[in-house]
């Protein structure tokens, strides 16, 4: 009986092991964008559209365009927008149009975590890659602000990324759009 246990015991740390480990996997989408020449005018317009200004700016403690630190208070604790700027070491200076296509379409970083949906991308999932281009050409013009993003501030278990996979099986709809041919665009 003991061994019967031993047994068990064994095997359920081993499931619980290898579990953690699938879940700490990072999440693999490829993020192919065709060379598209962006139109950057278009690409702001859509920044300004979309939020993304809004949302990644401090503007009410006179924070540098897109240089994030906007406080998102929620039910989950306080979010703050990371730094968009082509500052390399604390903006996104250093991504490419796939890593961004893939965060901004996907809600996937470039190393595979998963975004909090506080950065609403599930309704980012229909840009073209025209928008994405476009966008990212808007960006490319962004002086860069060497202000490090402000880590978030969430209670027990939210702070834990990876429990976002989870979020992302329930709820979230990762086809890629696909126009209808039949409609017209307008
Ligand atoms: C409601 C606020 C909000 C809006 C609107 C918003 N974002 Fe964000 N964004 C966030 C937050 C919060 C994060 C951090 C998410 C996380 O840490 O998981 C984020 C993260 C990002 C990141 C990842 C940055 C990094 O350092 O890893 C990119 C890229 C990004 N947003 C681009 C955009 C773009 C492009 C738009 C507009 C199309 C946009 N965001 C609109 C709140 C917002």
């Amino acid at each position: 009986m003991k061994r019967v246990l031993l047994f068990l015991s064994l095997a359920t740390v081993v499931v619980v092991a290898s579990g953690a480990a699938v879940f700490k996997q990072p999440i693999d989408i490829e993020a192919k964008v065709p060379p598209l020449t962006g139109d950057a005018n278009r690409g702001a317009y859509l920044a300004r559209m979309s939020g993304c200004i809004a949302c990644h700016t401090n503007a009410e403690q006179g924070g540098a365009p897109l240089a994030g630190g906007l406080a998102l208070k929620t039910d989950f604790g306080t979010f703050y927008s990371p730094n968009l700027t082509t500052d390399r070491e604390n903006g996104i200076g250093d991504w490419s149009i796939e890593d961004f296509a893939r965060a901004v379409r996907h809600g996937v970083s470039p190393e595979g975590k998963p975004y909090y949906p506080a950065f609403p991308y599930p309704f980012y999932g229909t840009f073209s890659d025209q928008d994405i281009a476009d966008l990212w050409a808007a960006f490319q013009t962004v002086p860069p602000v060497a202000q490090p993003s402000k880590p978030h501030d969430l209670g027990f278990p939210f702070g834990m990324r990876d429990g976002l996979k989870l979020w992302r099986a329930a709820y979230l709809d990762d086809t890629s759009f696909v126009p209808d041919p039949e409609k017209t665009e307008k």
